[in-house]
């Protein structure tokens, strides 16, 4: 079995890895369990864009489940020789390791890979495509602060276009009972999408507003923004916040551009932002991943 989108896994297996990273959870909060359910096995980190959450958190879930974790220094690599990702994928499924974990930069790039290796590929993010274990994560983190995913609001604003994580989790959340908004500037929505650019509407009420990164790195032209025009538009500000539910929290995957889709105030809310609790979610999640992959592979 391979992880390579949300419409891959059955409701079954998203409410076992929401459960067992439930439990991982508080595993790792109280004395960081020695559980050595994956000990012998070898995890493969094969990651052609940059990553500190992603990377490291399913590093981490591999060490806390016995595990050991080989990462491939793409920079270092044959890649830069003119190396194919097939052919990369064939050396490295020659090497017999008991799963995959990949992120690239182009959309099926996981899939492609899955044709080959022998073991599970689990989807860390490729290109604007899907982001699955993001979303998984970000459930988790809800469920822990509401009890419950059925009926939340959760407004997703920003850079909807180049967002994995807005696909996941678009996927993933509604499937789980939530109501989700999207919104973000004209610009920054997907051609085929026929949802609001009201970033404000979209927050009106919302339990959890989850913001996006503009991704830089995959704007054919630069934004041209003023600076600080981005954050009065679109941006969360502790004001804009102010029309959000009550008890409406802060959610991000990171990384933040602080200053441009979401302010200090808002970032570092102590009583709002989840995004810290996002990052610990991470590796109890990817736990579960691991677990329910490589273990159903023995
Ligand atoms: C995201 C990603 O890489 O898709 N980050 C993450 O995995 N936590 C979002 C982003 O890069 O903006």
């Amino acid at each position: 079995m391979d992880l390579l989108s949300i419409d891959s896994l059955s409701d079954d297996q998203i409410a076992t890895i929401l459960d067992e990273g439930d439990r991982w959870a508080e595993a790792n909060r109280t004395g960081k369990p020695a559980n050595a359910s994956l000990a012998g096995r070898i995890v493969f980190n094969l990651f052609y864009e940059n990553s500190t959450r992603t990377l490291m958190s399913f590093s981490v879930a591999a060490h806390r489940l016995g595990a050991q974790v080989v990462t491939l220094p793409v920079e270092h690599s044959s890649a830069r020789k003119g190396e194919t990702l097939e052919d990369t994928a064939r050396t490295l499924n020659a090497m017999r390791p008991d799963a995959l974990v990949v992120r690239h930069f182009e959309n099926e790039a996981p899939a492609r890979i899955a044709h080959i290796m022998d073991c599970p590929v689990i989807n860390a993010g490729d290109g604007t495509n899907e982001h699955p274990t993001q979303a998984l994560l970000d459930a988790l983190t809800i469920r822990r602060r509401f009890g419950r995913i059925a009926g939340v609001k959760v407004a997703i604003c920003g850079d909807i276009k180049h967002s994995r994580v807005a696909r996941s989790n678009a996927r993933l959340l509604p499937r789980l009972g939530a109501e989700v908004r999207l919104a973000g500037p004209p610009a920054l929505l997907p051609d085929d999408f026929q949802g609001a650019s009201d970033v404000d509407a979209a927050i009106a009420g919302a339990d959890v507003v989850m913001m996006l990164r503009v991704q830089r790195e995959r704007l054919e032209e630069d934004f041209g923004d003023a600076p600080g025009e981005y954050l009065a538009r679109y941006g969360l500000t502790a004001e804009r916040l102010k029309r959000a539910a009550p008890d409406a929290v802060v959610m991000h995957p990171g990384p933040m551009n602080r200053g441009v889709e979401i302010d200090s105030a808002a970032a570092d809310d102590p009583e709002r932002s989840l995004i810290p609790l996002q990052v610990e979610m991470g590796v109890a999640v990817r736990m579960a991943c691991l677990r329910l992959l490589v273990g159903s592979a023995a």
